[in-house]
């Protein structure tokens, strides 16, 4: 059955979710309760953002971060930032106090004209048409006047109106290219109305208009962020390296396309994340950017950096055209709240803060990139995730952190590190210390119980030392021993791993043997002299090698290893430490 519809828009937002849960998803009440999960609990708050747009259904929230430390032509600003990617605003945060202490970043406003343009067709005279145009220019900006009155008072209008031929390009088609000043906002809708009149007026019988639009190319909306030092200032084992291989990474950016998109991506994970916070337009700013990146035919660096006379200065030039009234500024309260963060900015303003913040993120990425690369950050990022995903607490997270400040962060060692410190720790017996051998086991008596099993301290003991005797020579055990097992098993004595409690070769009778010797101290007195001759029959015979029951043939290391597990064991049945 078709799932096309119509009358979609006029249904409740209630009736929009059941016909899409019924229609689109396995799992009706699930999504029903992820959809209004997100809902927000104050209703007129809710019905704001509903009336954003259309056929609201939820709220998709973004992460809201702050990024402190930005100093801007010499004034203080914590930046607000809205994005998804983790690092981003650690990155931000980093290089603002960076830049901070070698006299923040400079910015400065290189112009504020946006344009947009009546597109149209024409047959006819050329000589005739600009006349016409020239005759009723006066008339094309008085077409605007109610449109325009507030925003004359406020400094901005109409800048020029002019003819352009572009039928070199596609026959019969001209423009008219119209330059704004709209001050404090962003003015899609101010210009669009204002093309819409003036193309009305100047439309007629042989004039075709097709379309009336603004350009989101914007390259005389422009503003610089620079920041600069002495080589000296900027800290690390060899600044002058840094600097030159830095000033590499930004000069392959600017004559290598690939490079350059990818460049310019991290520039504007800074800008777009402000753009966010700020309520402001993130495509048109993206259209824009990118578009002026390309103006010379081929795309390349918005930013740029130059080495000389002993300062490194690294700046950006990028067209933004913002808004801080107007538009979703003036209606989402995060939005305003953003713009108060940052002392309520002018347009020209927050064109400087973005642009500090989109140098910022490009000085970030390409410091990590010329030096312990981009996954060293990122992977640090991952790593706080993994530990909060675990719910490590601050003393793990701090060990965990420092364990992977050289080595490679992957989930799986993440959680293995996180493990082996939540565990309690293995008091690995040495088994070749008489002294730690005698002390410990001296603290057994005939009524020493056991924490697990059924074996009685001297019988524990005599097992140790029957055991020992495999390897001694004393025991052939090699008719228990499947070859394809034991090679499974052998590999776990490299491990750090103990021998699970419960653990019984299937050598060994069910219930523990006779006892052998008249006291402990025998028992014990035994237990040593079995490994001597343990150290010694190996001592012998360097190649020795003897099979062991479960973990198959074993060579002298791999017996101590086996050793120290088994007496670890052991101990711990009897609480011995
Ligand atoms: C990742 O979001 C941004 C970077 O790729 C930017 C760059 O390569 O310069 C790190």
């Amino acid at each position: 059955m078709s799932k096309i519809i119509s009358g979609f828009s006029k249904f409740t937002k209630e009736e929009k979710i059941a016909w899409l849960t019924k229609n689109y998803f396995h799992n009706q009440s699930d999504t029903v309760n992820i959809i209004k999960q997100y809902w927000n609990v104050d209703n007129d708050l809710q019905q704001l953002h509903d009336d954003f747009i259309e056929n609201t259904i939820s709220n998709f929230y973004m992460p809201y971060g702050v990024a402190p430390n930005f100093l801007i032509n010499d004034r203080e600003y914590v930046i607000p930032m809205v994005v998804e990617e983790s690092s981003v605003v650690a990155a931000a945060s980093l290089v603002g106090k960076f830049w901070s202490t070698r006299g923040g970043f400079k910015t400065k406003v290189i112009g504020t004209t946006k344009i947009g343009q009546v597109h149209f067709m024409y047959a006819g005279d050329k000589a005739e048409l600009k006349n016409y145009f020239n005759q009723n220019k006066t008339e094309l900006f008085a077409s605007t006047a109610s449109i325009t009155k507030n925003m004359e008072k406020r400094g901005g209008g109409i800048l020029d109106i002019k003819l352009v031929d572009k039928t070199d390009k596609l026959s019969n088609y001209y423009q008219l290219h119209v330059t704004f000043e709209t001050k404090d906002s962003m003015g899609a809708n101010f210009i669009n109305s204002c093309l819409e009149a003036i193309a009305k007026k100047f439309e007629r019988s042989d004039i075709e208009v097709v379309m009336s639009i603004l350009s989101n190319y914007i390259p005389e909306c422009l503003v610089s962020a620079e920041v600069s030092c002495k080589i000296s200032e900027l800290g690390g084992e060899d600044p002058q390296k840094f600097a030159e291989k830095f000033q590499q990474a930004v000069k392959i950016a600017e004559i290598e396309p690939y490079r350059a998109v990818t460049h310019n991506k991290g520039i504007m994970n800074g800008i777009d994340a402000v753009v966010l916070a700020t309520g402001n337009d993130f495509r048109a700013v993206e259209a824009g950017a990118h578009s002026y990146a390309s103006r010379s035919g081929q795309y390349s660096s918005l930013s740029h950096c130059e080495i000389k006379d002993g300062i490194f200065k690294f700046w950006i030039e990028i067209p933004l055209a913002l808004g801080t009234v107007g538009g979703l500024t003036a209606l989402h309260p995060m939005a305003k709240l953003s713009l108060e963060m940052l002392q309520k900015p002018s347009a020209r303003t927050l064109m400087q803060i973005m642009a500090a913040a989109g140098l910022a993120q490009n000085f970030a990425a390409l410091r990590a990139l010329t030096t312990k690369g981009i996954q060293h950050g990122h992977m640090k990022m991952h790593l706080q995730n993994i530990l909060n995903q675990f719910d490590a607490n601050d003393i793990e997270k701090e060990i965990v952190t420092g364990y992977f400040d050289k080595r490679t962060v992957t989930h799986s060692a993440v959680v293995e590190k996180l493990n082996s410190l939540r565990t309690p720790k293995i008091h690995w017996v040495n088994f070749l210390d008489e002294h730690i051998l005698r002390t410990q086991l001296s603290k057994l008596n005939k009524n020493s119980k056991p924490i697990f099993g059924l074996m009685k301290a001297q019988q524990m003991i005599e097992h140790l030392s029957a055991v020992t005797q495999i390897a001694n020579g004393n025991w052939d055990v090699s008719v228990f021993v499947s070859d394809e097992k034991t090679a499974r098993r052998k590999p776990f004595l490299d491990t750090e791993n103990e021998l699970q409690i419960g653990f019984k070769a299937s050598f060994l009778a069910e219930e523990p043997s006779d006892l052998k010797f008249n006291s402990i101290e025998e028992a014990i007195g035994d237990l040593v002299y079995q490994i001597e001759i343990f150290v010694k029959v190996f001592k012998y015979d360097k190649s020795r090698t003897v099979i062991h029951p479960f973990f198959g043939t074993l060579d002298f290391e791999y017996w101590k290893m086996f050793q120290v597990k088994h007496f670890t064991h052991h101990f711990k049945q009897f609480n011995l430490r």
